[in-house]
């Protein structure tokens, strides 16, 4: 991710004056370094990496770079966004201050806009070519999963939401949205990329959402039981500013019960899977359910 960022930024500036717009640009790229290089765990690319391996495909990098990428770089200029002042006001994210406040506001509002774009460009420059129709189709998924069916209306209904006010139906739908339909894409690209059917696709957009779900309910636990040095954020955020989450809406016990739950639903969906020989290398998401599930940070 890096080389192919600061290739970009070094051709840029080798065009621009010398001067004080060298030390501007240079700072634009230090930005963009700090929101993407410090730290993160790299669950959505890894993810992807491992469904196309499960699906029992067996090409690697050249196949996956572009999707890689694209989801980690929607993922963390959602993070930039959903940190700034004007949304949670946070400033600290994976052990470090966040955008604005290393930098500046305008300057995290320009990277995050950097950060949307340039995963589309990095999405089809770094997909196999062979197959047009599979790329155009998950440029057009991303495209809906970064705005109105996904991170923008998740964060949307997010950002003004109430723990008194909103109900589980409506955490359901801002789970879904902000959380759930990025993560379904580990699931879904690798299916595209691999030309599998469209009922496959739909099962596996279905077993996203689950992992979607369990991510976010785990996400809430920890909110309330880690610590922000554990967690590398704000610990205690949903309590202090009275958002819904899970824990708020439904107590921390049947959260906890409901990660119990639905790791065990996830367990027998990857079951069945196996059986009607969908998933070839099975243990590689049972991995990632354990994961999900005991995660600390
Ligand atoms: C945090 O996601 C934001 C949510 C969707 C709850 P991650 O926990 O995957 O964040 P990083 O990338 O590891 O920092
Ligand atoms: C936002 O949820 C998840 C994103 C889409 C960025 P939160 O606001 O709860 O995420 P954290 O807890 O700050 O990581
Ligand atoms: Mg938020
Ligand atoms: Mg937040
Ligand atoms: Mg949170």
């Amino acid at each position: 991710m890096k080389v192919t960022l600061t290739t970009h930024l070094e051709q840029e500036r080798s065009v621009a004056p010398t001067g004080y717009c060298q030390t501007q640009l240079t700072r634009l790229e230090s930005a963009l370094l700090h929101a993407c290089l410090l730290g993160g765990k790299r669950i959505r690319p890894l993810l992807l990496w491992d469904v196309y391996h499960a699906l029992g495909g067996e090409s690697s990098t050249e196949a996956l770079l572009g999707s890689m990428l694209a989801c980690e770089l929607i993922h963390t200029q959602s993070l930039v966004f959903d940190d700034l002042p004007c949304m949670d006001d946070d400033t600290l994210r994976r052990g470090h201050p966040t955008v604005h406040v290393a930098f500046d506001e305008a300057t995290a509002v320009l990277v995050g806009d950097a950060l949307a774009c340039i995963a589309f460009s990095f999405l089809v420059e770094h997909s196999p070519k062979g197959e047009p129709s599979r790329l155009l189709t998950l440029v057009k998924e991303l495209g809906l999963i970064a705005s109105l069916r996904g991170l923008v209306n998740g964060q949307y209904v997010d950002m003004f939401s109430s723990q008194t006010q909103n109900n589980e139906a409506d955490l359901r739908y801002i789970q879904r949205n902000k959380t759930g339909a990025l993560l379904a894409f580990s699931f879904t690209a690798p299916a595209h990329l691999l030309g599998l059917p469209p009922s496959t696709i739909a099962t596996l957009q279905a077993l996203g959402q689950q992992f979607g779900l369990l991510f976010q309910l785990v996400d809430d636990v920890l909110d309330a039981t880690a610590s922000s040095n554990q967690l590398g954020k704000t610990a205690n955020k949903d309590a202090e500013t009275e958002k819904a989450s899970f824990v708020t809406v439904l107590g921390l016990q049947e959260a906890q019960q409901r990660v119990h739950l639905l790791s065990s639903d996830i367990h027998t969906t990857l079951e069945a899977l196996t059986h009607e020989g969908i998933l070839q290398q099975p243990e590689l998401l049972h991995h990632w359910l354990q994961l999900f599930q005991h995660r600390q940070h």
